[in-house]
């Protein structure tokens, strides 16, 4: 595998290939990536990965800082999963100037972006920029980031970029917690409480499937539980998976998603629920 820190370089080892199959990540890597990887290798296409912690998608008194850097293993772990390529440029090769322009997506206030200021703009903002240095035929992001996949597909859609965007499923503990970066932030008796997340958004799932759709109830029901436990919730809501919106009447594609913070470490978790249209 090659590791390529520059613009110039990664497009001198591309030479004019736009076949590859991309995996952008923030680096510490955990079996969730390692999927999103092998997926990529799945279609058949050279395997680029990068690795960029973005300061742009971190608001004021986030963990940018602290968001842990650990190249050398996650290459290791980046070869062994059968990636080709690895671009890991720093923060001033990805802005060597103030990136005064950005991407504006909608729902940018909504469900995560409500909580995190600018997160929405910066996401997309850099994966725009990732895109146009590596010209994938595919890429691959985790539907853990319910959000961020459903605002990435909008903007290849509405961009027009000839980029086929797959989804990788949430790679769960055996306890059902959702693997993500953050989940080291956890003490251990934090870490044995953080399935609750899952538990609730299952049993709203069980609800809906079961016939209930008072989806406000069941989420006040979910947000009290998790209070209880001495969660402090951001939101627990029920969505169209087309829209990412409150579901129309008698929508049957919904997806339920929460975020909530365990003293200080933020997760978030989400669920499909196919009830069929009725
Ligand atoms: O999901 C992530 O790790 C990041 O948001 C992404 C897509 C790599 C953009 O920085």
């Amino acid at each position: 595998m090659q590791i390529i820190h520059t613009v110039q370089a990664l497009r001198v080892s591309l030479g004019h290939a736009e076949d590859t199959a991309f995996v952008p990540t923030m680096g510490n890597l955990h079996d969730g990536h390692i999927a999103l990887v092998r997926q990529a290798a799945r279609t058949g296409s050279p395997v680029v990965a990068s690795i960029f912690v973005n300061p742009l998608q971190f608001g004021q008194g986030e963990d940018f800082e602290r968001y842990p850097r650990t190249l050398t293993t996650d290459a290791d772990k980046l070869a062994a999963a059968g990636c080709d390529i690895l671009f890991a440029p720093d923060v001033a090769e990805m802005y060597p100037e103030p990136q005064a322009f950005q991407v504006l997506p909608p729902l940018a206030d909504d469900l995560c972006g409500a909580f995190r200021p600018g997160h929405f703009a910066g996401v997309c903002t850099v994966v725009l920029k990732l895109f146009e240095m590596v010209r994938p035929r595919y890429a691959v992001f985790g539907k853990k980031d319910y959000q961020q996949l459903f605002l990435l597909k909008g903007m290849v859609r509405q961009f027009n970029l000839p980029i086929k965007i797959l989804a990788g499923e949430t790679q769960r503990a055996a306890d059902g917690l959702a693997l993500s970066s953050r989940n080291g932030y956890l003490s251990a008796t934090e870490r044995q409480e953080a399935p609750r997340l899952q538990h609730e958004l299952r049993a709203i799932a069980s609800a809906i499937a079961a016939g209930e759709h008072h989806f406000s109830v069941l989420e006040a029901a979910a947000a009290a539980h998790l209070a209880e436990a001495g969660w402090k919730i951001d939101y627990v809501s029920v969505r169209s998976q087309a829209t990412l919106r409150p579901p129309a009447a008698g929508e049957g594609k919904l997806v339920v998603l929460g975020a909530a913070w365990l003293n200080r470490t933020r997760l978030i978790d989400n669920l499909e629920i196919d009830r069929g249209a009725f």
